[in-house]
């Protein structure tokens, strides 16, 4: 079988058929712009937009999963695509298959850019940031323009993606606080941007099996009438269902009282420092996001962002960012795929 290699540092136009072997660990050179003028007189950013937005208006829904997409296949192996990896024979459990990624989805909007930019410039645009630009897309119409920034590009598609790497390296989200600074820690992120980019909860739904732990949480750490009204009724009515994570998405029949905590937003589903206020008031799902306010090191950064919204849009900007530039382990096969469910053969 003849893999085609390459790393950050190769510019795409010296692309070789033959196998290149990395000795070192060359630092991806990720830019601003990176595609200006690399696909004819197509915008490749444009066509990303364009795609995410089309297929939010249709389905926001969509806009949630694509910000978790992001992070997924960014905190696994670096950016690499590796999370839009289909089983096959010679990887029968990609991350996809991992528990950590029940309920990941928006993989039909990277197919469709990806379709779209294989026709403008084929070989070009890798799925590693198609899957990046989308994310910053989703949470730039997600937050109605709030959070809007530019994200550098250039990284390559990587051959290797492990359902047990996945599981291993995501956080779990009945995990306590020690815990999860640990697992941001290992990806050289700090106890504040832990508590940072938990904010993307503000948007989007889980699973009960993600949640049940907190049907027994004492009154301390849930707020009791969430807990026995919301969280317990919804996981009784049928099996493994999902709930929308921030209260302000779950209809108000099912809120009762609880209405009156709601953070309003224009549309709902909307990215914003909700969380942080939904967290002080012990109405947020997971343990993992109850755990910030458990704990003196991150309850000041839930306050801060509670208080400061425009602070939150841009700390969260920057986060992502840094997120987007976990690179691949040194000497990683790289590529630039033709379709980004499965490896060039
Ligand atoms: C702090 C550690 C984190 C844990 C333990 C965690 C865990 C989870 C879990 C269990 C779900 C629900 C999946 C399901 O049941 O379908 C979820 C959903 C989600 N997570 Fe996280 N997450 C964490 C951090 C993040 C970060 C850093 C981001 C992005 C920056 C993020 C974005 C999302 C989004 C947007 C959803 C909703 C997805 C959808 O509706 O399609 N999460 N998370
Ligand atoms: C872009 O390039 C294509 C093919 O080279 C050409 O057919 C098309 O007219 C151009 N479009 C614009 C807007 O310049
Ligand atoms: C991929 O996984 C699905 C579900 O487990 C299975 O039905 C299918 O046969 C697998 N495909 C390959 C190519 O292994
Ligand atoms: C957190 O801070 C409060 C007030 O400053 C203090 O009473 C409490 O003991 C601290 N808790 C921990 C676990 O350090
Ligand atoms: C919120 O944060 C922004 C950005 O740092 C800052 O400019 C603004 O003054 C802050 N607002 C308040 C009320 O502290």
């Amino acid at each position: 079988m003849k893999v085609f290699m390459a790393v950050c540092m190769l510019a795409v136009a010296v692309r070789l058929a033959a196998a290149i072997v990395v000795p070192s660990a060359a630092p991806c050179a990720l830019t601003v712009g990176f595609y200006n003028g690399k696909c004819g007189n197509v915008s490749v950013e444009s066509v990303v937009y364009d795609t995410v937005k089309a297929f939010l208006d249709a389905d926001k829904s969509k806009g949630a999963a694509l910000v978790r997409l992001l992070f997924h296949d960014c905190f696994v192996n670096g950016c690499d695509g590796s999370i839009l990896l289909d089983n096959s024979t010679t990887n029968p459990s990609p991350e996809k298959f991992a528990g950590a990624n029940l309920g990941i989805a928006g993989l039909d909007v990277i197919d469709a850019v990806k379709a779209k930019l294989e026709t403008a410039c084929p070989g070009v645009v890798s799925c590693a940031d198609i899957v990046v630009f989308a994310g910053r897309d989703a949470s730039r119409y997600m937050s109605n323009g709030g959070v809007n920034f530019d994200v550098p590009a250039g990284r390559l598609d990587g051959i290797v993606s492990s359902s047990v790497d996945a599981q291993n390296t995501l956080p779990d989200s009945k995990a306590d606080i020690g815990k999860l600074i640990a697992n941001f820690a290992a990806k050289g992120f700090t106890p504040e941007e832990l508590v940072i980019l938990s904010g993307a909860h503000s948007i989007g739904k889980a699973h009960c099996s993600n949640f049940d732990d907190r049907l027994t949480a004492p009154d301390s750490e849930i707020n009791a009438d969430y807990r026995d009204n919301v969280l317990s009724k919804t996981c009784k009515s049928a099996p493994n269902p999902t709930l929308a994570n921030n209260i302000r998405d779950i209809d108000a029949a099912t809120l009762g009282d609880l209405a009156s905590y709601v953070v309003p937003a224009v549309g709902g589903d909307y990215l914003d420092n909700s969380y942080y206020k939904n967290n002080k008031n012990n109405l947020v799902l997971f343990n993992s996001d109850w755990a910030l306010v458990g704990s003196n090191a991150t309850l000041q950064h839930v306050n801060e962002y509670a208080e400061n919204g425009t602070l939150w849009n841009i700390d969260f900007a920057q986060a992502l960012v840094k997120l987007s530039k976990l690179a691949m382990p040194a000497g990683s096969v790289r590529q630039i795929r033709k379709t980004c469910r499965a490896i060039n053969y």
